[in-house]
């Protein structure tokens, strides 16, 4: 976006806050808990909602994250070239925002490779790499790269295959769900026999700093891997290899929670989404590609800075406040959230840590989620395991700024494959740990489901 653009939209931002604590005070049971991310919560329900930066930021961390804006949205093109070159041989997108659409969702695939989708399909056969990870694709690695510079192949093409099945509630009415099956196509060479392929839709990346500003004592807090407590529900963290500290940490980001922290998300996006070198990862792909090599230049693409700044943007990105909390039916909706259990994972509220960011330290924050693996069941599993997630778990997703999905991106759809076309559905597809609750949801009548997905809406 536009500095001048977003400037403007800051302010008229700032003058609805203001009109807001005019008319609108909430009342006081409600106060802190519709500002969703602290402090850093924005007022905003448009197209933009996911654009604006940290309210609290003082003047040079706002000049800073204006400037990491830029580096976000900055489109890379094939080497040689004076500027932001070093895209590919094989890549997925040119830029970071070209998937994470005005820093909501991608839409998937409508057709096979759809240039304006940005789900991608994560590779693997079974085994380990040297650090516990899975265990990239002979002539593939761990993704299937389906686009590529002049002269180079691609590595194949998206394709899918559906199916329907219909969910009935208690009170008779019913739903029809579509579960795609993702596949290669046209693959550069033959498909290793034993290949597991997870699909990945772009998240949304706002408020992703204050996720990193949890502590890890706060998240562990909430794992219960032998579910001592009973109650179906056994969170566990996943631990993932950290190329910076070489050690095992706690995993936060992605699906199933496979990046220890923003900057690593963001250098292994640099080189796994946009093909370029980086001073962590800094061999291009080339598994297997005849002429792949050619005319690279031997110094990294992006430098550390540049990878920082990619970090910076979305570490900085605001949370939008909850919307209509005061209304009755919200309000129902969210005391039947917690009763049905959605609450065990979708947990509401935390108090951030220290963060190097100090905008993002001691925020008050509610973003419903565990940031732990579940056992999702069989419908959502993608047989894939990477390190500790197993091909049944998924990182709980967060659940702020959801209602605002199809505001951001119209074609933006939920889940980690984006195959849920409404929140509803979204919540039809639960199953594993979450089949108790999915059941309960199932048993309420027409009313409390609106009641509840009018909560959800309001997030
Ligand atoms: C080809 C599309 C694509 C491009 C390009 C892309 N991403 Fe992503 N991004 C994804 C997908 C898919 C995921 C989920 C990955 C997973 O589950 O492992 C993701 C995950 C993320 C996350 C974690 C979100 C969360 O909730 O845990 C962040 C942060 C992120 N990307 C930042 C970036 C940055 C920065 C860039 C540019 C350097 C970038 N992305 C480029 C598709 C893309
Ligand atoms: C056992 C833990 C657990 C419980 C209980 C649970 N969820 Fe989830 N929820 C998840 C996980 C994990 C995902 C991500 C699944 C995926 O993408 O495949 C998710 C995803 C979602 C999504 C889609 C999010 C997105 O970004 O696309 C919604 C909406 C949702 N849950 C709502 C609910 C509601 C409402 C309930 C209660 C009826 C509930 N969940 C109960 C773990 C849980």
């Amino acid at each position: 976006m536009h500095r001048f653009n977003q400037m403007l939209i800051l302010l008229s931002g700032l003058l609805i806050v203001t009109s807001c604590s005019v008319d609108e005070l909430p009342a006081p049971d409600v106060a802190i808990q519709y500002m969703l991310g602290g402090e850093t919560t924005i007022y905003s329900s448009g197209p933009d909602a996911f654009t604006f930066p940290l309210p609290n930021l003082d003047e040079a961390g706002l000049a800073e994250h204006f400037l990491s804006d830029a580096a976000f949205e900055q489109q890379f093109v094939s080497a040689p070239a004076e500027q932001f070159g070093g895209l590919g041989p094989v890549y997925n997108h040119t830029s970071c925002n070209g998937c994470h659409v005005r820093n909501g969702r991608s839409s998937i695939p409508q057709f096979a490779g759809d240039p304006m989708s940005g789900l991608l399909l994560r590779l693997s056969v079974p085994g380990f790499d040297e650090h516990g990870g899975p265990l990239g694709a002979p002539g593939f690695g761990g993704q299937l790269q389906n686009k590529s510079i002049y002269g180079v192949q691609a590595e194949g093409t998206i394709a899918v295959s559906e199916e329907q099945k219909i969910m009935t509630y208690a009170d008779g009415s019913s739903v029809i769900l579509t579960h795609p099956t993702y596949s290669i196509a046209d693959a550069y060479m033959a498909l290793p026999e034993n290949l597991m392929i997870s699909p990945r839709n772009a998240p949304p990346v706002f408020g992703l700093g204050l996720l990193e500003a949890i502590t890890e004592a706060d998240i562990l807090s909430h794992a219960d891997p032998a579910d001592q407590n009973g109650d179906g529900v056994s969170g566990q963290p996943n631990t993932v290899y950290d190329p910076y500290t070489h050690l095992m940490q706690l995993g936060r980001f992605g699906w199933k929670a496979e990046s220890p922290s923003a900057k690593h998300q963001s250098e292994a996006a640099a080189h796994n989404d946009m093909g370029l070198t980086t001073p962590a990862f800094p061999i291009e792909h080339c598994d297997g590609q005849s002429n792949c090599t050619e005319g690279l230049q031997d110094v990294v693409d992006v430098d550390d800075a540049t990878i920082e700044l990619f970090a910076h943007y979305f570490q900085t990105l605001a949370v939008p406040a909850q919307r209509n909390y005061n209304d009755p039916q919200v309000k129902k909706g969210a005391a039947l959230f917690e009763e049905i259990g959605c609450g065990a994972c979708h947990i509401s509220t935390y108090t951030t840590g220290v963060h190097p960011i100090a905008s993002l330290s001691y925020q008050t924050i509610h973003p419903y989620t565990d940031l732990l693996l579940h056992d999702m069941g069989d419908d959502l599993a993608d047989h894939r395991p990477a390190y500790a997630a197993g091909g049944t778990e998924w990182r709980t997703a967060p659940l702020w700024g959801i209602g605002l999905t199809q505001v951001v991106n119209t074609r933006a759809t939920f889940l980690h494959d984006g195959r849920a076309k409404t929140i509803e559905e979204a919540i039809l597809w639960h199953g594993g740990e979450s089949l108790a609750s999915r059941n309960a949801f199932m048993q309420l009548s027409a009313e409390d489901r609106k009641a509840l997905l009018a909560f959800l809406n309001s997030l």
